[in-house]
């Protein structure tokens, strides 16, 4: 069922657990959340990226996500989001769309343009009931990217984030604590950092950058109060790799259906994998 995203949140934070924000990149992977939903009886996030609404279109991944939601995912809440909304007029075009949650992440400007920025969203946002992720501290990486070691991962400095929550009162918060987008064996979350940021700000966290990040610390930070987990580059490369095999093995296959086909079966399992460890699997009994 399509839900706004602040049931599932809210129930993950009464639950003690993370809701999983699933990047789709296509059909399929639409496909494999929904099912994974479905099969582990949990709540969902589905978000979009600007390339993600560039490849498939907005109205057609809107109207898509809804309907597989309302249908394949009947038994499970679903909600729409806007991943790393980069301006006013995009974020602005999902929120008229019909999502119930947009991400502008203006955290590469300076802290005051960033500010101001978020703000203005803010207020278009919550006029249409439209809850708003800001981000402080540029999380680095590229989503996918499985290159081994990267440099020099930033941190957000907590006053920043303070002061930003304060100023711009979005609903939930992102923020650089050690992770990075892509597959890195240097990731590390910054537990102290973590900690300190929720302490001083009671709106819920979100973890960006889950892939690479060890099981063990995921569990960590879901206990140290963290509420949503995106997962993109994992989701990624089950597909991928699936799929280059599929192809490999039957190269003279004609039914594009027969290739796809195990790739939606591949973003289901690591999307089942990632619900059991964020804790958001078997809730849906629960949910309200
Ligand atoms: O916004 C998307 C997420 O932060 C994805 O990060 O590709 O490392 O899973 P990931
Ligand atoms: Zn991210």
């Amino acid at each position: 069922m399509l839900v706004h995203i602040k049931n599932i949140v809210e129930n993950a934070r009464k639950g003690g657990y993370a809701a999983g924000a699933f990047n789709i990149t296509n059909f399929e992977s639409i496909l494999g959340v929904a099912q994974a939903a479905v099969k582990a009886n949990s709540p969902a996030i589905i978000q979009v990226s600007e390339s993600a609404i560039k490849y498939m279109g907005l109205k057609p991944i809107t109207h898509i996500v809804s309907t597989v939601a309302k249908n394949t995912a009947a038994p499970a809440p679903i909600a729409l989001h806007l991943d790393h909304g980069t301006s006013f007029d995009a974020v602005f075009e999902c929120i008229s769309s019909g999502f119930t949650s947009v991400h502008i992440d203006a955290s590469s400007l300076p802290l005051d343009e960033n500010i101001n920025l978020t703000k203005q969203v803010v207020k278009v946002a919550h006029a249409r009931k439209v809850w708003v992720q800001g981000e402080v501290g540029a999380i680095k990486g590229g989503h996918g990217d499985i290159r081994g070691k990267i440099e020099n991962i930033p941190l957000a400095s907590v006053e920043d984030v303070i002061r930003f929550v304060r100023e711009t009162k979005v609903d939930t918060i992102a923020a650089a604590v050690g992770t990075a987008h892509g597959v890195y064996s240097n990731e590390e979350i910054v537990f102290s950092l973590l900690k300190a940021i929720r302490k001083a700000v009671k709106i819920p966290f979100v973890l960006h950058g889950s892939s690479g990040v060890s099981n063990s610390q995921i569990k960590k930070a879901i206990k140290e109060g963290v509420n949503i987990i995106n997962a993109g580059s994992d989701l990624k490369i089950a597909f991928c790799q699936t799929l280059i095999k599929v192809c490999l093995k039957n190269k003279t296959e004609t039914d594009p259906r027969n290739l796809l086909k195990p790739t939606i079966g591949a973003v289901e399992k690591t999307v089942i994998e990632k619900m059991k460890l964020f804790g958001s699997a078997g809730r849906i009994a629960r949910y309200v």
